[in-house]
This record gives C-alpha cells, structure tokens and sequence, in this order.
C-alpha cells in the first residue's frame, strides 16, 4: 500500500526519495506526506497551495484511486490519504489467506545479507554481556529472511587471543587435569593468574610464551585450548536452547588464524601500516592509531576482524554485514570499516555496526550475582519462575497438564526477556526491570501473548458454527453494504501496516518498532474485544450472521499478525496462559 502511494508521489512531483509517515492521530488519515512543505520553497510556492496542486495530480492518478478514497491537505500544508473500505478489507483476506506467510516479501531477492551476532568469548560462562546481542541479533536475521535476503548467521566466537596464554599458562602451574575442567573452573583459572601476576609479573612472559607456542601449532598446547573450546561450546549450546537460538555458523576468530599473514602482507604492500616501537600499527586520519601486530609478534582483534570482513566479502559476496555488537566496540569496528574501505575490499558491501547499549541493574536489586558478573542462565531461570507463578494464578491455564504448564511458562519467561530487550531501541542503555517485563497491561511479550491467547480462544468457541477462510469473506462482504464501527476500523487499519513495518525494522536494523506495532494492534484489538459482542448467543438475521463472521475474521487475523510478529521476534505464542 505504502509502495503505491510512495509510487505516485513520485510520478506527480518528479521526486525521487519520497517519504511517507503513518499518522499518530488517527483522524489525519493512514498515511501522510509532507512533501508539500519539503519542496516548497525550492519550488517558490506557499506550502499549501503547492499541496493543493499535488493532490490535484494524484486525484488524476488512476493506480491511486484504486486503493485511496479521499486525498485532503491538512494543516500547514500536509497531504492524508484514506486508504478505502475495499483496500481495507483486500488486506484482511490477504492476512487469513497468506497466514504464517503474512508480511513476507521478495524485497531481498538475490540480496544477501551476514549477521555476526551472539559471539561470546571461550571459557567463560554466557555473561548478560552477550544476550543483547543474541537476541537482537537473531530478531535481525528473521526479519530479513523474512524479507526474502539470503541470510548467514555467523557466531564469531572469541576462541584465540593472548588471553589463551594466560589460560594455559595457569593450567600447567597448577597442574590441573584438562580432564576435569569445567566452565566454572576455567573461569576461576583467569581470576588466580590474575591475582599470581600482580605479585609476580614475570608470569606475564610465560603466558606470552605459551600463546606463541598456540600460534606457532604446538600440539599440546592446541589439544589443551581445542579442549577449553569444546567445554565452552556445550555450555553456550544450552544457553542457546533454552532461549531457542540457531546459529548458521560460528568461525570463530581462530578460523582466521591462517588468513592473518597475508592480510598483514596487504595492508604491508600498500602501504597502509607502520613500525611503531615494534610494533606494527596502522594509522587514519580522524581515527586513533590500530594495532595490527604486538611487539611480540601476536595478532591482535582487529587483525582477526580485518582477516573476516575479507573472508565474508570474498565467500559470501554479501551486499551488507551487520555486526551486532555492544556500542563500547564502536571506535573497533570504526577502524575495521574505515581499513576495510581503504584496502578497497568493499566495492558492493555496506558494512555496520548496530551498537547496542549497556544493561544495567537497579542497584541492589539483582540477587542472582554469581561472582562478578551476572549469568544470563539465572536470569533466564528467574524468569521462567516469575512466569510459572503468573501462570498458576490465571484462570485461563486451569486445567493444563504440569508438564504443560512449564512449556508455558518457559514461553512466557524467555518471551518477556526477549521482548524487554527488543522493545528498546538498540541503542540505548536498558534498565532491568521485571516489573515491567511482565506488566500484564502494558507493552509487554506477556501481554501480546495473552491478547494471542484470547484470540485463539474465541476461535475455539465459535469452531463449527463459523468459517474464517479469505474466500468467504471475499463472497460475504464485497456485496454487503457494511458499516465498520470505530473499534473495528482501528483494527483494520492497524492490520495494514504490517508488512511495512517488518521492512522498516530491517532498514533501521530496529526490531523495537515491530514491537511497537504489534503493541497498538493487541491495544487496539483488546479495545474492540471488550466493546462488542463477537459471538452473539443467538443469530436472528442475515446481518448479525455477516456481522459475526465478520468479527471473526477480524479475530483470526489478529491472532495471525501478532502471531508472525512474535515469531520475527524469536518468541513463541503459547496455547493457553
Ligand atoms: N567476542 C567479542 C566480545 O565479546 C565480540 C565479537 C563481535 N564480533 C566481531 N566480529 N568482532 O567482545
């Protein structure tokens, strides 16, 4: 819809970019443009009278009239456009035809798009670091799939690094059997060499030596480190099914181990890095110096970074990268681009950094610290408690089986987690807030899951009696002369824009207006169901049947939008709550 009116536009003013906004007050119409008052002044004409002109043309527009019945300019020179009953209604049929597919486009036909996300460092427990990330991240790679891009998903793991040095620097001290290692041990083996090295910095030299002796293929020290990562693995594995996450790849930094000399040999030959004091650094113009080699002939994060954007590029032709990593990288991923364009690697791949911002805690109020940092496995855990208590109060889950039960309230504990996190706009700071997160009225995955929930219900109750397939309605309601109250309209008209906002989360890489979306459809839903009478206990005539149907159609298409929402989402609809 928004297409054909962003089409004509076009056509009748000869503007390329045109942009068109969905109004906040429902009275100026289902779409707006301003145009008008863009162009005005290069034009040498009054704002509105310029409007007036526009909308002369669009009204000539045969294409428009199709799905528009009313073009007004507003205010100091605005243009609305209604959308007309019939369009309305062609969408409706559309969501219960199209189903689960609903909202899905072509837009990313021979598009590919690589999404480095999740990406947690080896032989440490899943930190509330990386869930951002992972949860984002993966919103992302649904979104444009569902958009029709072929998407790689790609867990760039932190397994190499100096840090592995002091790992098995202190495993070999304390004479530790890899045998009996766990995440948990691993973790405490930083903090003690850490501790060891501050009395004695000489440890220092040894845990350089043994990341040399890694690099350099030592057997075993490559058996000791190919057993830390498998560790690590298994831990983060179930992290990730708890939360439902599938990751197509995951490199890791050490792939790249092979692929670092001859990029260090690049940048080399053109000329792109210096020595510095032993070091080899590369520098920029308006960006602080990189460090490519150590002084200690170690690769550095940005080498391996460097050495991936080059294999991305070469592998998978991509025409973006997406890196969903914390905003504290930024200047990182700043010198990564910036070295990335001046070797002349990214003739047709956008590269960026979707920078997402910290997590914080309300001061005292997070019990689950295990040591220093908090694990996103209490958290998750926590969640799915706090779920299962809402769930034994509420009436509608009266009579689930227990095991049941629990499925649910995993559903509805993992959701609202998800959910908090992806409502906020991507960059900005979160503060944890479990009220919030299960706020039963509010903008919250519980809400929208229960609004699901109540769809699904009154579906149930009038199975049998009424039919909700598209072609019925085609037949039902294009010859009857059907009044829409004002709760109706506000559904209808709100069903409509789906699939624009699904394309412009992935332009914006911002899941946080689907969320928003998906909020004012299950408002606006709850709003009408609390208003009217969707299954009358009797039918006295033609129109109350029609009327019926009607609200039942309206219904299931609810329940599919917010359905295919929540899945984009990564969160899943339970059967009852
Ligand atoms: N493992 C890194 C960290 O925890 C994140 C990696 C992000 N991706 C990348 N290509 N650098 O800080």
């Amino acid at each position: 819809m928004k297409n054909k009116i962003v089409s004509a536009i076009s056509k009748s003013t000869g503007v390329k970019d045109v942009r068109l906004e969905i109004p906040e007050v429902r009275e100026h119409g289902d779409y707006s443009s301003n145009i008008a008052l863009v162009l005005a002044k290069k034009r040498k004409k009054r704002p509105r009278d310029l409007a007036n002109e526009i909308v002369k043309k669009l009204e000539k527009d045969r294409e428009l009239a199709k799905i528009v019945s009313k073009i007004e300019v507003a205010g100091p020179g605005f243009i609305n456009f209604w959308l007309s009953k019939e369009t309305i209604l062609d969408e409706l049929r559309k969501v219960l035809k199209l189903g689960e597919k609903y909202g899905s486009s072509n837009l990313g036909k021979r598009k590919t798009v690589v999404i480095d996300y999740s990406s947690p460092n080896i032989a440490k427990r899943f930190g509330i670091g990386h869930m951002r990330s992972t949860i984002i991240g993966q919103a992302l790679y649904n979104l444009y799939s569902f958009l029709g891009y072929k998407v790689i998903g790609d867990n760039h793991l932190g397994d190499w690094g100096t840090q592995f040095g002091t790992l098995l620097a202190q495993i070999r001290i304390s004479n530790i059997e890899i045998r009996n290692l766990n995440i948990e041990k691993l973790e405490k083996l930083y903090v003690e060499f850490n501790k060891k090295a501050k009395d004695n910095p000489k440890l220092w030299d040894e845990a350089r030596a043994w990341f040399k002796k890694l690099e350099d293929g030592d057997k075993g020290a490559r058996k000791i480190w190919k057993q830390i990562v498998e560790i690590s693995k298994k831990e983060f594995e179930r992290i990730y099914d708890l939360l439902g996450i599938k990751i197509d790849k995951s490199f890791g930094e050490s792939f790249y181990e092979d692929k670092m000399k001859a990029i260090v040999d690049e940048l080399c030959q053109k000329g792109l890095s210096k020595k510095s004091k032993g070091a080899e650094i590369v520098e920029f113009d308006d960006l602080p110096p990189a460090m490519l080699i150590k002084s200690d002939y170690a690769t550095t994060y940005y080498t391996r970074d460097l050495a991936t954007v080059k294999f991305r590029v070469e592998k998978f032709k991509p025409d973006i990268i997406i890196y969903e990593v914390g905003s504290e990288q930024k200047l990182h991923f700043k010198q990564v681009f910036a070295t990335a364009g001046l070797m002349g690697w990214l003739k047709t791949t956008k590269l960026v950094h979707v920078a997402h911002g910290l997590i914080r805690f309300k001061e005292g109020k997070m019990s689950t610290r295990r040591g220093q940092s908090v694990m996103l496995e209490d958290i998750l855990d926590e969640s799915i408690k706090r779920a299962k208590k809402i769930i034994e109060k509420s009436e509608m889950s009266r009579g689930l089986p227990k095991k049941e039960k629990y499925a649910v309230a995993k559903t509805v504990g993992i959701g609202a987690i998800k959910y908090f996190d992806l409502s906020h706009h991507y960059s900005s700071d979160i503060i944890f807030d479990w009220e919030k997160m299960f706020v039963l009225e509010g903008n919250s995955a519980p809400y929208l899951q229960y609004t699901h929930v109540r769809t699904q219900s009154v579906l149930r109750k009038a199975n049998g009696k009424w039919k909700v397939e598209s072609g019925k309605l085609n037949s039902q309601f294009s010859n009857f002369n059907f009044q829409f109250n004002k709760e109706e309209l506000a559904v209808l008209r709100s069903l409509v824009h789906f699939p624009e906002v699904i394309e412009d989360c992935a332009r914006a890489y911002s899941p946080n207006l689907l969320c928003n979306y998906l909020f004012g459809l299950a408002q606006k839903y709850n709003t009408f169901y609390n208003q009217h009478r969707i299954l009358p206990s009797q039918i006295t005539n033609h129109k109350s049947q029609i009327t019926s149907e009607f609200r039942l159609a309206l219904t299931s298409a609810t329940g599919q939008t917010l359905k295919n929402g929540l899945r984009l989402l990564g969160i899943e609809t339970p059967r009852k709550m």
